[in-house]
């Protein structure tokens, strides 16, 4: 008789230590009750039409076969320009520069060209679903610092910051602003996080896609974004993530980049060939264009997303949550305590399926699911016509 075939796993051990996305879960969910989707941070409005129209020229003019796997030149260059005007950045487009597929693979990449395993990945919890993931295909150990909720918005505890770091620390990643908290590092609280990066010889992924979604004291605010990798010494150990997702409205294109220094650059420029060649060329042409929009376009924005900000967040107190106004990026992190109910998940399913409202529960962004138990997080980077008819949904959970 042959002897039976042993029974081996199917998947890797890796793929089975992480599930599938559950904001891509949401928004599938959203779909099939036809509830309004505040889950997934996608605009629902329209591109603008001039960079569309890049991109169509871009087309026209054959730009279709593969760009320089690090990217094309002019799109190299005006991230190079963009990035002086804005951070105040001297970069070399030649030499520290990677154009991803968006900025997911630029995190993956960055944490694969520069990390081992065994080595520790601080990350502020709770974070951005993807980034346990990335850790784990990149043989890391995430460690967890938490942010802890308040009334004024997300802070963190210094100490317990400083005692996350250690001879095994490889690198911490920052995402500011931040998703899904809406929190803007201040400065002092940057500088304490560049202290460690120098004292324990780390670098930092600096997750910077919210940059120009900053919303300041009031309207006539000049709030301005800060990198971390503007600080005394961190220039040289940070790698910025970056993309056209958000501040172009464009998720779809999957276009993003890496600003790292000429050694990290040469390593994730290695990883980046293998895992994609490259991003879609007439699309980064259509982002050079993107890249050199007026000033006015970038305080517009900061604008729209203001005011959009201001219809949700008092509608969501209103209704019961607890919430602070957020500082930047396009999401609230709301406590859904009033409500009794005895998880988010729970919570998020009668949101769908009686009021009609689609968010993401707390839990998908806590190693720990419980600590987010009480936690769901709504977006408004949607049309005026979405969010009203999110708001006039969500009354119906008034209590009292
Ligand atoms: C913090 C953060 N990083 C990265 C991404 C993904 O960006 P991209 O479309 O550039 O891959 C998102 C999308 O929601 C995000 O919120």
């Amino acid at each position: 008789m042959p002897e039976p075939t042993p029974t081996r796993q199917r998947i890797s051990r890796k793929a089975a230590s992480f599930t599938e996305s559950v904001i891509r879960e949401i928004t599938r969910e959203a779909l099939k009750y036809g509830a309004v989707n505040l889950g997934q941070g996608f605009p629902d409005w329209e591109t603008p039409k001039d960079i569309k129209q890049a991109a169509i020229d871009a087309i026209l003019a054959d730009h279709n076969q593969y760009a320089v796997t690090w990217g094309v030149k002019e799109f190299r260059e005006a991230i190079a320009k963009k990035t002086m005007s804005y951070l105040g950045l001297d970069i070399d487009p030649e030499s520290e520069i990677t154009v991803t597929c968006g900025s997911t693979e630029g995190m993956i990449a960055a944490m694969m060209a520069t990390v081992d395993a065994g080595d520790e990945v601080v990350v502020f919890e709770p974070f951005y679903e993807n980034y346990a993931p990335d850790a784990i295909l990149s043989d890391a150990t995430p460690l967890y610092v938490p942010l802890y909720r308040t009334e004024n918005g997300f802070v963190f505890d210094k100490e317990q910051l400083a005692a996350a770091f250690n001879s095994r620390t490889r690198a911490m990643i920052l995402c500011h602003p931040n998703n899904p908290t809406g929190k803007v590092f201040t400065r002092d609280e940057l500088e304490f996080i560049a202290d460690l990066c120098r004292e324990h010889n780390v670098y930092c992924f600096t997750d910077e896609i919210y940059e120009h979604i900053i919303y300041g004291v009031d309207e006539n605010d000049p709030t301005t974004h800060t990198s971390i990798a503007t600080l005394p010494g961190m220039r040289e150990r940070t790698v910025i993530v970056n993309s056209l997702s958000k501040t172009y409205s464009v998720t779809g294109w999957r276009v993003g980049y890496c600003i790292a220094p000429a050694d990290l650059t040469s390593a994730i420029r290695k990883v980046h060939d293998f895992l994609t060649v490259g991003a879609a060329n007439p699309l980064q042409r259509a982002g050079a264009y993107a890249l050199g929009l007026p000033a006015e376009y970038y305080t517009s924005l900061q604008k729209e997303y203001r005011r959009k900000r201001d219809i949700l967040v008092p509608a969501l107190k209103d209704a019961g949550f607890k919430c602070a106004y957020p500082e930047g990026a396009y999401y609230v992190m709301a406590d859904i305590s009033n409500f009794g109910f005895k998880n988010d998940v729970e919570f998020i399913g009668h949101l769908v399926r009686e009021i009609g409202v689609a968010a993401v529960p707390g839990s998908s962004f806590y190693s720990d699911g419980s600590k987010g138990s009480q936690l769901v997080r709504f977006c408004f980077c949607k049309k005026d016509e979405t969010l009203d008819a999110a708001v006039e949904r969500l009354a119906k959970l008034r209590i009292g």
